[in-house]
C-alpha cells in the first residue's frame, strides 16, 4: 500500500488512487484560501491544485498538461494536478502558495 508523505503526516492509499481524493479525505490543505471553495472539483480546468510530487505516480494526462501551459502555471516548473493523479508508489507530497498552488514557499 504506497503511504503519501504531506504537510507533517504520513497517509496511506491503494495503489492507483486519485491523489487529490486521498488528500481531501484526509484533511490536507490542498487547496489554498478562496480555492477551497472555487474549484473544478476535480475535473482538471481550474488549477488550483497543483502539487509538486516526488515520487511514482501516473504520467501526467493530457488536462494535467494542458492547464499547466497556462499561467500562472509553467510546462516547465514541477507541479502536477492532483485530481489528475493516480498514486502508484510511495511519494512526497508539497503544496506551494499561491491561488493555484504556483508559489515557491511550501505550504506546512
Ligand atoms: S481540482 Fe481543478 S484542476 Fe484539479
Amino acid at each position: 500500500m504506497p503511504t503519501i508523505s504531506v504537510q507533517g503526516k504520513t497517509i496511506t492509499c491503494d495503489r492507483g488512487a486519485n491523489l487529490r481524493k486521498v488528500l481531501l479525505k484526509h484533511g490536507i490543505d490542498l487547496y489554498n484560501g478562496n480555492a477551497k471553495i472555487i474549484n473544478c472539483m476535480g475535473i482538471g480546468t481550474c488549477g488550483t491544485c497543483a502539487v509538486e510530487i516526488e515520487g511514482e505516480v501516473s504520467a501526467p494526462n493530457w488536462k494535467d498538461k494542458a492547464r499547466r501551459s497556462l499561467p500562472p502555471h509553467s510546462p516547465t516548473s514541477n507541479r502536477r494536478l492532483a485530481c489528475q493523479t493516480q498514486v502508484l508508489g510511495n511519494i512526497k507530497v508539497k503544496k506551494y502558495d499561491g491561488f493555484w498552488g504556483q508559489g515557491s514557499s511550501v505550504i506546512s
